[in-house]
């Protein structure tokens, strides 16, 4: 799949902006799409944290600094947007976020990963994975991590990489994996990571797509057909 035209289909690029019961209502995506959206994970926190639900809250109690805020926005925003959706406010969304699973709710199927201050929120009405890495974050000992991590093919790969750019490699198989897990629902550990192999653009059931956010990120998705078409879109806090 070409990801690039995929991402060229962009419309909309902040929408919905207003965080008020005025939201604008936004197309649930049709059997085909995958609507990713684009969350900077900055602005007043505080703003969000009246929208979430008692169980959010409480995940919200445990954390502290930059984790708390990231979280309130985070998950006050995929609120806004899936009130946008479901045509409620974003307190009334019956969203449920626990601790170790995808965010769920009734309809549609949902994908959260965030990096720093970016977070990604896929939704489509079939099972769908997202992850995204920031380029910066990269391990001194990579070549220990490569062989710990990838598949043959995927090692092969990475080793006749230049090394320059040896770190993009290894991450964008790191969030293709990530990116199936998700789609799967299942946690992540070292065993299962070397036999999941991402080197092609599918993965049994799933196909794998990545997505070009710049020189900062990078980030892929997993879909279930028919899904195939993304469209990328960003979420903007006017509050900033
Ligand atoms: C689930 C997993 C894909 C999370 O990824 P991550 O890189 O830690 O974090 P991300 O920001 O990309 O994703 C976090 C989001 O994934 C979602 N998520 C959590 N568990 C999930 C699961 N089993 N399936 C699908 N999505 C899941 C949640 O929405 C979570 O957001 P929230 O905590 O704000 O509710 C995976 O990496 C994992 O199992 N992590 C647990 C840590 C772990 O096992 N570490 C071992 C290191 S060897």
């Amino acid at each position: 799949m070409d990801a690039q035209s995929c991402l060229n289909e962009c419309d909309d690029p902040g929408t919905p902006r207003e965080v008020a019961s005025n939201a604008p209502t936004v197309a649930r995506p049709a059997a085909r799409d995958v609507h990713v959206w684009r969350i900077e994970l900055l602005g007043d926190a505080e703003a969000y944290v009246a929208s979430l639900s008692p169980a959010e809250r409480l995940r919200l109690e445990r954390l502290r600094g930059e984790q708390r805020d990231r979280f309130a926005i985070s998950h006050g925003a995929i609120r806004r947007v899936l009130g946008a959706y479901l045509e409620c406010s974003a307190r009334d969304v019956p969203l449920e976020s626990p601790s170790g699973r995808p965010p769920r709710v009734p309809g549609l199927e949902l994908s959260l990963t965030h990096c720093e201050q970016l977070a990604l929120f896929a939704v489509a009405v079939t099972p769908v994975g997202v992850d995204v890495e920031a380029t910066n974050r990269v391990a001194d000992d990579l070549r220990e991590l490569a062989e710990a991590t990838l598949s043959p093919a995927e090692l092969r790969q990475f080793l006749t990489t230049p090394p320059q750019d040896q770190a993009r490699t290894w991450l964008r198989s790191w969030v293709r994996k990530e990116a199936v897990l998700k789609a799967r629902r299942e946690g992540l550990d070292r065993r299962s990571l070397r036999e999941l192999d991402v080197s092609a653009d599918r993965v049994e059931e799933l196909t794998l797509v990545d997505l070009d956010l710049g020189p900062s990120h990078v980030a892929a998705a997993a879909l279930t057909p028919p899904a195939a078409r993304i469209t990328l879109r960003d979420w903007t806090d006017d509050s900033r």
